[in-house]
């Protein structure tokens, strides 16, 4: 039997990988990718692998097509789950996934495997990708199998094993981490009423000792994409990069919130994603510029599906792509600049300009520049104002 897994490094993998050798005595294919997330070389990687007993060690680097097809996507659609998560880790598990399934189809594998628990959203989002990119191939899910009831016991397993694992001591947190944002939960964060203590947070500095100037940056637009920061052209990753370094240095992308699990439990969950507030806010700003008052409240009902499909785990799904040919025309005229100002945790929007504007300063100015016709209020508020009328009559 030949299983290919996703593996992290971390220790949950790393056991899962001997775990998986032994119990279903199994040639085990290790995989591992690069989204963004601080970490080792490929190489100390594969000797890690290999130590726990994978046979095969493969690794991409996804961080172009994590841009380029999920998160970018997401962006254009606004989609923030139950109004704050930017998905920074649901949209990274379809991607993981699609890469598993190359591998297992390459290795023509019989199994494929990753290191979620059984009560998060992430095993639903490997496993309804595994299904839909190759309904054929079996899964295994170690750690809804296995006995192991804490960390502890996992790394009396792996020290048993001679199974190398990175950190000894346990850290307070969970922490999940790509270009687009970080998710840290569990330890004393479990309890909502408790504010997250300072080393919860990984990137972001405290309100309190961000510098007391503000910073201004001007984002640019073209058909929904960030093609620029303060007027230089970048390409995408380095944009998301320098704004995650600027916006972080200025306490920004703080999110404490609860949320409801797909399956029924409610978690409070911590993160940190300064870029893609900003990003977000930028965006939906520019948006406000060029949509009629109907697209930009349509849409809204659009983001908010939008983001419980990619939470939910079904990316690749039929719902999804119209969704997307949806947004993607929605787009057209989302071109031009935002400026943002940003101070002690706040990312405020102070100016935005598009060729493609359907703002016009004859229209709402109270200057003698005005063109707009007074008079025809009367008219339009009798016709709009007829049924007020009538159910106002019919109350006397
Ligand atoms: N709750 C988030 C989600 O479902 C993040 C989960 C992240 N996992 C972690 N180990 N912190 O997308």
């Amino acid at each position: 039997m030949k299983i290919v897994i996703a593996y992290s490094g971390g220790l949950d993998t790393s056991v899962a990988i001997r775990y998986l050798k032994e119990k279903y005595n199994a040639e085990i294919i290790a995989y591992t990718s690069n989204i963004g997330q601080k970490i080792e070389s490929p190489e100390i990687l594969e000797e890690r692998a290999k130590k726990a007993g994978a046979k095969k060690f493969y690794y991409d680097d996804l961080r172009e097509k994590f841009v380029k097809d999920y998160i970018i996507p997401t962006l254009k659609a606004g989609a923030l789950y139950q109004d704050k998560y930017p998905l920074a880790t649901s949209l990274s598990r379809p991607l993981i996934a699609e890469g598993v399934i190359k591998v297992a189809k390459k290795e023509k594998a019989d199994a494929v495997s990753h290191g979620c628990t059984g009560k998060g959203n992430d095993q639903v989002r490997f496993e309804l990708t595994f299904k839909y990119l190759a309904p054929e191939i079996k899964v295994i899910a170690p750690l809804r199998e296995w006995e192991f009831k804490s960390r502890e016991e996992e790394i009396e397993y792996a020290k048993e094993k001679g199974i190398p694992i990175s950190t000894t001591k346990t850290k307070p947190y969970s922490i999940d981490e790509n270009l687009w944002g970080i998710s840290i939960e569990c330890g004393i964060l479990e309890n909502p009423w408790q504010e997250p203590p300072e080393d919860a947070y990984q990137i972001t500095t405290s309100p309190e000792r961000t510098p007391e100037k503000p910073e201004y940056i001007e984002i640019g637009f073209e058909k929904g994409v960030f093609i620029s920061l303060n007027n230089k052209e970048m390409d995408q990753i380095k944009i998301i990069e320098k704004i995650t370094e600027i916006g972080a240095k200025h306490g920004i992308g703080r999110i404490d919130m609860i949320e409801d699990r797909l399956v029924g439990i409610k978690s409070r969950e911590i993160y940190e994603a300064p870029a893609a507030v900003i990003l977000h806010t930028a965006h939906n700003e520019l948006e406000k510029l060029v949509f009629s008052r109907d697209l930009y409240e349509f849409k809204k009902l659009v983001s908010i599906r939008y983001s419980q499909i990619v939470y939910f785990g079904q990316w690749f799904s039929h719902l999804k792509e119209c969704l997307d040919r949806f947004v993607e025309e929605t787009q057209k005229y989302v071109t031009g600049h935002v400026r943002v100002k940003l101070y002690k945790g706040n990312c405020i929007v102070v100016g935005r300009k598009s060729p493609y504007s359907l703002y016009k300063e004859e229209l709402a100015t109270y200057t003698e520049k005005d063109i707009f016709d007074h008079k025809a209020s009367k008219g339009f508020i009798d016709i709009f104002g007829l049924t007020s009328k009538l159910e106002g009559e019919r109350e006397k």
